[in-house]
């Protein structure tokens, strides 16, 4: 009977655990055992007291469930001497005939060094920010946009009562997919992402053409990777000692966006919520898919690919191609979103 292995790595995501059911019903139905890996990468680095069998039994009622019920890491063996093949050597010891990683691109890079050493390797692409290429979906981003935009509506009715310009800082380190999704259902009035260096004199001159209509509030959404043009970053604070205080580009916009409107400002930075609890229908449906399609490439062979969506279809993708570069924001739809800025 054939072992496939199923890692989870890098920042959890919701969805991951309706992967991992998927993996384990459509591998029994292929005849498969399922040995689950815990902690990411860091799992067929040091596999002692790191493995679990997974069954049907073992993996029902997590559907619905966010993080993942193997744990995760951020581990990267290429970083040691010798990761890459102590890797391969735990994936021959632990008897695995293949192994499932469900991740972004560091960990699905991983995967695809690995493949090029000869491992027998699928990947699942994952990830809230939904930057990675190949796929036009991870999952995990529905439900980070559904968060945020739950989060734009309570706080638009708290600005028009206090007649504030609200900042809310979503997550988004090199690319601004949650921010422009999540300011256009959230109508924001201006959307500041990584790939496009915002200007804030702009920000502001849409925040107080709103006010001369008698629109006394506003909502700027700032991807927390988002980039000011050149010249637009305001002296450095520092702390009695003379230290550069480095604070969240959220705070600094909101910062900014008072000091050169005189408009009351407020930020909240929405952190690690959007990444936390139950997977969006959506979601759970993608991750179920993405997990069955998964488990199916190892039945045929099909290694070194990843199980992409495109369109409403799931295709295979060499996983080179996935790591290839990062996929950054569809700049029509953020022109689209501008349409509604001011
Ligand atoms: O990669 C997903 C992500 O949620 C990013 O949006 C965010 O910048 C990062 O992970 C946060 O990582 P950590 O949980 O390790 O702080």
């Amino acid at each position: 009977m054939l072992k496939v292995g199923v890692l989870t790595g890098g920042g959890d995501c919701p969805g991951l655990n309706a992967v991992i059911r998927a993996v384990v019903r459509r591998a029994e139905q292929h005849q498969f055992e399922v040995m689950g890996i815990r902690d990411g990468w860091r799992g067929l680095e040091e596999p002692t007291g790191r493995t679990m069998r997974l069954s049907r039994e073992s993996t029902s009622g997590i559907l619905h469930v966010g993080g993942t019920i193997l744990g995760t890491s951020r581990t990267n063996p290429f970083k040691k001497p010798d990761g890459g093949e102590t890797v391969l050597r735990n994936i021959k010891e632990l008897g695995l005939g293949a192994v499932i990683a469900v991740g972004g691109e560091d960990t699905l890079g991983v995967a695809n060094k690995l493949f090029d050493l000869g491992a027998k390797v699928v990947g699942v692409p994952k990830t809230i920010d939904n930057d990675l290429s190949g796929t036009d979906f991870t999952f995990g981003f529905d439900t980070a946009v559904s968060i945020c935009t739950e989060a734009i509506d309570r706080l638009h009715s708290t600005a028009e009562s206090h007649q504030r310009v609200m900042v809310c800082e979503v997550m988004g380190r090199h690319a601004g997919w949650i921010a422009t999704h999540a300011g256009i259902a959230g109508g924001a009035d201006a959307i500041l992402v990584p790939e496009i260096p915002a200007n804030l004199d702009e920000v502001c001159e849409h925040v107080k053409r709103r006010h001369a209509r008698g629109k006394y509030f506003s909502i700027v959404v700032v991807a927390e990777g988002a980039k000011l043009a050149a010249g637009q970053l305001p002296p450095a604070k520092l702390d009695e000692f003379g230290h550069e205080r480095l604070g969240g580009i959220g705070q600094l916009v909101a910062d900014e966006i008072e000091k050169r409107t005189g408009f009351e400002t407020r930020v909240t930075v929405l952190g690690h919520v959007q990444r936390g609890g139950s997977p969006t229908a959506h979601d759970r449906v993608l991750a179920t898919r993405y997990g069955v399609f998964a488990c199916d490439l190892v039945q045929k062979g099909d290694f070194g690919k990843m199980a992409a969506l495109h369109g409403n279809e799931i295709v295979a993708v060499p996983l080179a191609e996935a790591v290839r570069e990062l996929k950054t924001i569809d700049r029509d739809l953020y022109s689209l979103a501008s349409v509604f800025f001011g």
